[in-house]
């Protein structure tokens, strides 16, 4: 079968590949159909490239193409994105995509596109890399009532987290190191400001719960003011930080969807998670906690992901897969800082007596070079409004949520 590729950047060119050095079994797993790469789309040009013949900078070519089933699109963005898949759907070819952040602007309409023309619209890459996330939480894991979701989705921060926990290396360094790897988004910004686990938590909770969860309803923190300090802080404990998404069932017509860096105990699962593996736990109420783990980002890996969903789609050419979601509503995400109960880590110019005034006996932590008028301490469980009414008299440096995962 021909398929095409939209996007010949780290992901894209690791599909072509995928497909060329996997031949074998792909074929086999298809049932017996080659996928053939006929085009490749992209603005670029690849002097040298051994597949030079199926570059082109026309996306009319792929549109074109009777034979062309199933298009892989790598693209990343929403435009343009969008406007092409949303062609190539009506035009009745399969689009399978790694692109996070079209999916979570946009995945409502693409699979109602999908649903219309009876072609597919998969995204198993969206969300953990390599790690099968998308089809057990809408198909094994169909007989819950999910309870919550929290993940490590984003693979560059983790990395960074992790190189700069274990081996003290800079920020900088260490974003440096994951970009040269082919793990960070073309702005690194969307990366450590959290917005592409925010992306990935939009797919997670409109999976989960039916409903179309967009990007500007979940509250966003990236790790940039995480420093050594607070590290050092948590390692007392016997905890890490890591950067989490978190999703909470409330009730039908209604969730909290929520994204920043959480102090988790080492007896997590989550735990143990390190550089630039991602790792999804899904409390399910018949299932109980199940976790998925894998590479979370990186060529082969997404790679991988994405051309399963080739295969899935040449498969299923004639028939429907059922994955999607409804439509969300304004109200559907609640504000989780009046909602959502938790304990917090906090960091301050202050001292004990004062602490202890506003919250009573709480734990303090410690660290070596701790400046005498520095105070660290984990809160009761409390709303985060609640917290920052606590604490408006005193001098913060930092708050952590602290997560039960
Ligand atoms: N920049 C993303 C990450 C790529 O680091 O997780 C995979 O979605």
């Amino acid at each position: 079968m021909k398929v095409a590729v939209m996007g010949y950047g780290t992901v894209g060119s690791g599909v072509v590949e995928v497909i060329e050095s996997h031949d074998n079994v792909i074929t086999k797993r298809t049932g017996g159909e080659p996928l053939e790469v006929a085009h490749i789309l992209d603005l670029r040009d690849f002097p040298g490239d051994p597949h030079e013949k199926l570059f082109t900078k026309d996306f009319n070519d792929i549109l074109s193409d009777d034979e062309v089933r199933v298009v892989a699109e790598t693209m990343g963005g929403v435009e343009p994105a969008f406007s092409f898949t949303m062609k190539l759907l009506k035009a009745g070819k399969s689009v399978v995509t790694s692109n996070k952040e079209l999916v979570a602007q946009k995945g409502l309409e693409l699979l109602e596109a999908a649903e219309e023309s009876g072609a597919n619209y998969l995204f198993e890459a969206s969300v953990g890399g390599g790690i099968p996330i998308i089809r057990p939480m809408s198909q094994c894991l169909a007989a819950n009532n999910i309870e919550g979701v929290a993940g490590i989705l984003n693979g560059t921060t983790n990395f960074i987290l992790t190189k700069m926990i274990e081996e003290d290396m800079d920020f900088s360094d260490a974003l440096k190191l994951a970009q040269d790897n082919g793990y960070a988004e073309k702005d690194p910004t969307a990366d450590i400001e959290g917005f592409d686990a925010c992306r990935k938590v939009c797919i997670l909770a409109s999976l989960a719960f039916g409903k179309h969860v967009y990007p500007n309803q979940v509250a966003t923190e990236g790790i940039t003011k995480i420093t050594l300090e607070d590290v050092a802080y948590i390692h007392s404990i016997k905890g890490v930080i890591k950067l989490l998404g978190q999703i909470k069932y409330i009730s039908d017509d209604k969730i909290a969807a929520f994204v920043s860096p959480a102090v988790v105990q080492h007896g997590s699962q989550l735990a143990s998670v390190n550089d630039v593996f991602n790792a999804i736990l899904v409390r399910g109420d018949a299932v109980g906690d199940v976790c998925f783990y894998g590479p979370g980002a990186g060529k082969l890996p997404t790679a991988s992901a994405v051309v399963a969903d080739m295969v899935d789609a040449a498969k299923h050419i004639e028939r429907k897969k059922i994955f999607g979601w409804g439509a969300g509503s304004e109200d559907y995400v609640v504000d989780y800082k009046s909602t959502i109960e938790m304990p917090f880590y906090v960091r301050a110019k202050a001292n004990k007596v004062k602490i202890q005034a506003i919250f009573g006996e709480v734990k303090f932590l410690s660290r070596i070079g701790q400046p005498s008028d520095e105070v660290a301490f984990i809160t009761d469980r409390m709303t985060e409004n609640a917290l920052d009414n606590k604490l408006a008299g005193v001098d913060v440096i930092n708050i952590i949520k602290v997560t039960n995962y």
